[in-house]
């Protein structure tokens, strides 16, 4: 029965919201359409020296962000963005997505800022004249992986907890230890680092005022799809395999259940002290796509949802929650 009624579950606005929460797509960049007007190109900074405490990307370069300072009364102001992009699971999808911008940052080409990381104080009032990091994506775990051995027939490593230590440390050098407000914030696959180190992100900045997280489209739901498959537990698990996350993961959690169900936001919301917001769409595309799956997205794509239906879907019960 639940089988049937999420299969026939849809919604009529999301149509629309689908197309805007593009954010929810895996190899996103910043959205805003409105923005575009106001759109500027930031150069990428290497992080030398992330390379000799083993903090690199899949390919074995350094990590890199895109910083563009704050200024006026914004100075004291930052804003950190984990971008998303996705997961690499085994050593196939790794080595590919290492000859890519996000898995070398050889190959990463100057970001476009915009929307919330405009500097237009009427398109973006609340954080044009902060400092905005937009921090790359090229370790392929969440920004988890820990594995001091490099897989010598790839070249590859899994380091993306080092990665996020080696950035952050860099960033505190540069200002953001004497920030007043700060904003850690990840979209997609990273949003769950956003929450996965909030806490920590807060006691290294003991002289904010205010310091909060943000997880924008990533926070993704633990239920069985409509054909009782469970795609993202066994792809967390091959996640948490291959880049050795268990380490970084909250003890509070790994004490209770498995590695894998770790990663779901779900499960370490709970013993979070730094407030946080997220933004979730229930019809997030992706989400709808990949992890509920079964085609659900193209019936409302096509609208072809009863009301009652689209109500379900907004419902608490509609899914399976296991
Ligand atoms: C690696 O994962 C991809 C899915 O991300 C899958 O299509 C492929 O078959 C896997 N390769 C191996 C060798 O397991
Ligand atoms: C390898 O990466 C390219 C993008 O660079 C992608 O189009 C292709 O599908 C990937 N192949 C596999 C086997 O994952
Ligand atoms: C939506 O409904 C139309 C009209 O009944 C039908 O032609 C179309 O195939 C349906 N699309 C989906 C994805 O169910």
């Amino acid at each position: 029965m639940a089988t049937r009624s999420v299969q026939l579950v849809c919604l009529l606005i999301c149509s629309l919201s689908i197309m805007k929460t593009a954010s929810a797509k895996v190899n996103e960049s910043p959205k805003q359409e409105k923005g575009k007007d106001h759109a500027y190109f930031v150069d990428k900074t290497i992080v030398q020296n992330a390379v000799s405490k083993g903090a690199v990307c899949l390919d074995g370069s350094p990590p890199a962000y895109h910083l563009d300072r704050g200024f006026g009364h914004g100075v004291r102001n930052w804003i950190i963005l984990l971008s998303g992009g996705a997961w690499c699971r085994n050593i196939t999808d790794c080595l590919n997505r290492s000859k890519t911008d996000l898995g070398s940052s050889k190959l990463m080409m100057p970001f476009i800022f915009l929307g919330i990381f405009s500097k237009s104080k009427r398109e973006n009032p609340d954080f044009y004249n902060w400092n905005k990091v937009f921090v790359r994506y090229c370790d392929g775990g969440s920004f988890t992986g820990d594995i001091e051995s490099v897989d010598l027939a790839t070249n590859l490593h899994f380091r993306g907890a080092r990665i996020f230590d080696a950035v952050i440390e860099d960033l505190l050098a540069k200002g953001l230890k004497d920030a007043k407000n700060a904003i850690l914030s990840g979209g997609s696959a990273n949003g769950y680092p956003a929450m996965l180190y909030c806490d920590h992100f807060h006691n290294l900045l003991p002289k904010a005022h205010r310091v909060k997280c943000l997880v924008d489209a990533g926070y993704f739901i633990r239920v069985k799809n409509p054909l009782l498959e469970n795609v993202f537990e066994s792809l967390f698990r091959d996640v948490v395999t291959l880049h050795g996350s268990a380490k970084v993961l909250p003890k509070s959690c790994t004490s209770r259940m498995k590695p894998e169900l770790c990663f779901f936001p779900e499960n370490i919301q709970q013993d979070m002290k730094t407030p946080f917001f997220t933004v979730m769409s229930a019809f997030d595309s992706y989400q709808v796509d990949n992890i509920v799956g079964s085609n659900i997205g193209d019936y409302i794509r096509a609208r072809n949802c009863t009301e009652s239906q689209n109500n379900a879907f907004k419902g608490k019960h509609t899914f399976k929650y296991l």
